[in-house]
């Protein structure tokens, strides 16, 4: 449980908010790179910590992060026409190159010009099929943090978004809880639960998974162990908590023996866009990755928009007519996942909720970011600042016979306690 104050300190993100100066200390993704391919082609009015920015390729192909209201007097840029190295505002034509410099002013003459004038631009990288910007002080800008997956090929991987209506802890909370995986998602790591069938997905039908923690320099990896007592060792599944939002889920039966990088971004206090890469050693097939995430229905999500589409208003979505043999009443990992976060309204209240052990993890990440935030005024780094995560992994596997659970994941440096 959190106080109510603890709550607020965890979840609001906006400028000037403890958290908020957390997240921008990261590079953070602002869009999927499918979604702005084409130079020249539509910017995009995006929000993201709060903050309302426009994304934009110009013509000469570079993309550019802009504050999205014009400077001179708050047209949206998003409207812009872009141009061959910068977007020029509808209004009264100011345009702006990608770092913000004023190119041209149409409605005085060039020798009146205040030489001060530039708009607010944002560093821009483009890698493994996404738009990242860094939204905080220049002068604390760590280098770009790349993951591993951004060494295979295009085609090795699958990049998804969905932006869901809830705040951004009630999404990772959902990524961080192993022992939901065996009961929620039921219809996918227990398909035989109803007698339908003996299908067994490894040791997903022991719905209570005992679990050991160890901070790490990135944040923290947690083991949950399945099948143990039913002798022959049972399963392990590993999974790094990367801070300060990111986590890698491992494969195994239950997911194709592949990864996936899950990063929860805050838009705002109340919507949260879910950046998903799934990727492994061979190509992979997007529809296939839809079909499992139940993002393929269009009832329910928007592959034009990105959104996720259920509300508190329309809790009709759910299937109730098909529960004797679907376990949630919902098609889908993913969509499960954003249903319940959904569920619990856009910004849960944590002083009413009852832990117990199996929620081990939440209440580690809850303290990894909430003693990263006091660190910081405090003046320090806050935890996973500048950490390289190429050598991040999750695994499934069954426990190493008499040696520890980390041997499975050597290259995770283990913070030693203080
Ligand atoms: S508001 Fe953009 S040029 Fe005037
Ligand atoms: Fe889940």
């Amino acid at each position: 449980m959190l106080t109510k104050e603890q709550n607020e300190r965890l979840c609001r993100v906006g400028p000037g908010t403890p958290m908020g100066a957390l997240f921008r200390r990261f590079w953070l993704p602002v869009c999927t790179a499918d979604k702005l391919i084409e130079p020249g082609g539509a910017p995009r009015a995006e929000r993201l910590l709060g903050q309302d920015l426009v994304v934009f390729r110009g013509k000469d192909g570079q993309v550019g992060v802009l504050d999205e209201f014009c400077i001179h007097r708050g047209a949206s840029l998003a409207l812009g026409r872009v141009e061959e190295c910068g977007l020029r505002c509808l209004y009264h034509g100011w345009s702006f190159g990608v770092d913000g410099s004023v190119l041209d002013i149409m409605n005085i003459p060039a020798d009146k010009r205040s030489p001060k004038l530039r708009a607010r631009a944002y560093p821009v990288v483009e890698e493994g099929g996404l738009i990242w910007t860094y939204l905080g002080p220049k002068e604390s800008q760590p280098a770009f943090r790349r993951y591993a997956y951004m060494d295979l090929p295009d085609a090795n991987r699958v990049v998804l978004m969905w932006k869901t209506n809830a705040n951004w802890v009630q999404m990772l909370e959902g990524g961080l809880d192993s022992s939901h995986v065996s009961i929620l998602h039921t219809n996918a790591a227990r398909p035989g639960w109803g007698g339908a069938s003996d299908k067994k997905v490894g040791a997903m039908d022991d719905t209570g998974p005992s679990l050991e923690i160890e901070d790490t320099q990135f944040g923290y990896h947690y083991a949950a162990f399945r099948g143990r007592a039913n002798g022959a060792g049972g399963n392990v599944r590993i999974t790094p908590f990367i801070m300060p939002s990111g986590r890698i889920i491992p494969g195994g039966a239950l997911l194709g023996y592949n990864s996936t990088l899950l990063i929860e971004v805050p838009i705002d206090d109340e919507h949260t866009a879910t950046y998903s890469v799934r990727y492994a050693d061979r190509p992979m097939s997007r529809a296939d990755r839809l079909r499992e995430t139940g993002l393929d229905d269009p009832g329910i999500y928007s592959q034009e928009t990105q959104e996720f589409l259920f509300s508190r208003m329309e809790f009709n979505k759910q299937r109730r007519d098909l529960m004797e043999t679907n376990w949630s009443g919902f098609r889908g990992i993913s969509t499960e996942d954003a249903v319940i976060a959904v569920s619990m309204g856009p910004l849960y209240d944590r002083s009413r909720e009852n832990l117990i052990s199996s929620d081990l993890a939440i209440v580690r990440m809850r303290r990894r970011l909430l003693d990263s935030i006091d660190r910081m005024e405090r003046g320090l780094e806050p935890v996973g600042f500048n950490v390289d995560s190429r050598s991040i992994e999750a695994v499934d596997a069954s426990p190493p016979d008499g040696a520890h659970w980390r041997t499975l994941v050597p290259s995770h440096r283990i913070e030693e306690p203080a």
